[in-house]
């Protein structure tokens, strides 16, 4: 019989740059052991491999910088980090140790800017980029910087009141402001025009009453985001024009306006079958702006990016234990897992994401089809397709071996699973957040590993439930923040 290897072999080009079998048929990834990493930490186990975030912010940069060489593009590009993706203080310093900059989206994230702040890790000079729709403690946030001097702080207006705060709170010389335009929406979408942002419409006014009479606020950027990504799509290519005619028509009016924001939505890999073409794709881009510019006679703009996905995606893996296999009729086994896909892998149940998923052991087994299912008792925890196939296939547990063990692997993993499904709250069945490891490189090139979190345990849970005489009614269960005011804290 055809072992899960042969499988493997014969469906891709295997094995991949990032994923290999080692010789006792176990799984490596990114050259980690992770039969040593559950060896040591048992499963479920979320790890990130932090090595994998500056590569992607390294290849990004090469990647414009590329295109820009190619087409002679005048601009600069900057990369910013869509904190949303994840907060996790030891991704966001991952990934600052690449010279990038960052995009916010609540009055939530402005402590963590804060603390970057006084810990060194970002400078006044560093591109905040704040988006969303702003409630009074954002909106506070964002004015304590301007006017403690935060200079690249940059309100991205959401809509055609923000701006009036600003005007009536800010009291910095000079305010970069940018605009994010509503692009609309891919034709298959419920609604036509996205939510987000001020429509093309009310641009122009939006500038020309509020912005340009004020002295002290130039309309530096404009910000777009196709929330289905970047791809090569008609529908991307004619929201990009589209939207870069508004910017040469507006750069006519506004001489500051010099700079693009072209959001978040690199692709990350999900499948081992993977043939995306980034370097193409983002020439393309270069090649559409600068000759939409030449065409309209205004210099090209500098280009921001605010990679989430693409940043911290494939720097994340989950792990989990087979626990039991239950066969539920002649042509359904079910192999069940000691974790859950609707609350550590939210994206999976929620919009049908796929992931790469791999075994992590027995290789040399033969295979067959099977279900995955979650603990939680919703019949819809469970995953048994994947990006390139209606099956999913796993190695056959050996009946007659009771202390055979199977783990199994999803991998890029890494963006907005926590954001979605919570950490170390209460979740369905209250399932408790896995295990936390973090991976990395010592300066030798090592491999090291760190427990970040152990797994959640029923103590937390009874506090937040209230089963805990300590904690008051009324008590909060997030400790309120003081007041983080830039400024007052110098
Ligand atoms: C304004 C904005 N920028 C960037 C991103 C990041 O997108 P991604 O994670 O796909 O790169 C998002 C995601 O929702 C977004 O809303």
């Amino acid at each position: 019989m055809k072992r899960y290897i042969d499988l493997i072999q014969q469906t891709f080009e295997f094995p991949t740059r990032e994923f290999g079998v080692d010789a006792r048929n176990n799984l490596q990834f990114n050259n980690v052991p992770l039969m040593d990493v559950i060896k040591k930490y048992g499963t479920p186990l979320r790890l990130s491999y932090l090595p994998k975030i500056g590569e992607h912010i390294e290849h990004s940069k090469v990647l414009f910088k590329n295109a820009m060489k190619k087409y002679n593009y005048k601009g600069s590009y900057t990369y910013c980090y869509c904190t949303k993706s994840s907060h996790f203080k030891f991704i966001i310093e991952t990934a600052l140790k690449h010279n990038i900059h960052l995009e916010t989206s609540s009055a939530f994230d402005m402590p963590l800017v804060k603390t970057l702040f006084d810990e060194g890790k970002i400078s006044k000079e560093t591109f905040i980029i704040c988006n969303g729709h702003k409630r009074p403690n954002y909106l506070e946030y964002i004015s304590g910087m301007l006017n403690d001097g935060f200079v690249n702080c940059i309100p991205v207006l959401d809509n055609l009141g923000e701006i009036d705060y600003y005007i009536n709170n800010v009291t910095a010389e000079n305010v970069n402001i940018g605009i994010r335009i509503a692009t609309d929406e891919e034709p298959t979408f419920s609604f036509y025009t996205s939510r987000l942002g001020v429509r093309y419409k009310d641009v122009d006014d939006l500038y020309n009453d509020k912005i340009k009479p004020n002295p002290h606020f130039k309309l530096k950027m404009l910000h777009f985001f196709i929330n289905s990504g970047i791809k090569d799509t008609a529908y991307y290519w004619s929201e990009l024009t589209r939207f870069m005619f508004k910017y040469c028509e507006l750069k006519k009016l506004c001489p500051e306006l010099d700079s693009i924001d072209i959001g978040g939505g690199m692709p990350i890999q999900t499948s081992i079958v993977y043939n995306f073409d980034y370097q193409a794709m983002v020439d393309e881009i270069i090649e559409n702006v600068q000759w939409i510019c030449h065409k309209n006679n205004v210099p090209v703009p500098n280009i921001f990016t605010e990679f989430g996905s693409y940043t911290v995606g494939e720097s994340g893996a989950i792990l989990y234990k087979i626990i039991d296999q239950k066969q539920q009729n002649d042509r359904e086994l079910w192999y069940m897992i000691d974790g859950s896909f609707i609350t550590q892998l939210p994206d999976s149940w929620g919009i049908g994401q796929k992931y790469i998923m791999l075994p992590i052991n027995n290789w040399d087994a033969p295979y067959t089809k099977v279900n995955l299912g979650g603990l939680t008792c919703d019949s819809a925890d469970y995953y048994n397709t994947e990006s390139h196939s209606e099956d999913l296939y796993m190695p056959m547990l050996d009946d007659n071996n009771p202390d055979e063990e199977q783990y199994i692997g999803f991998f890029h993993t890494g963006a907005y699973q926590e954001s979605l499904g919570g950490y170390g709250g209460i979740q369905h069945c209250l399932i408790p957040a896995p295990k936390h490891v973090l991976i990395d490189l010592d300066e030798n090139g090592n491999l090291t590993t760190e427990l970040f979190a152990k797994e959640q345990g029923a103590e937390s849970m009874m506090k937040i439930l209230g089963y805990r005489s300590e904690r008051k009614k009324a008590e909060p269960l997030i400790v309120q923040d003081e007041n983080i005011n830039f400024q007052k804290e110098k």
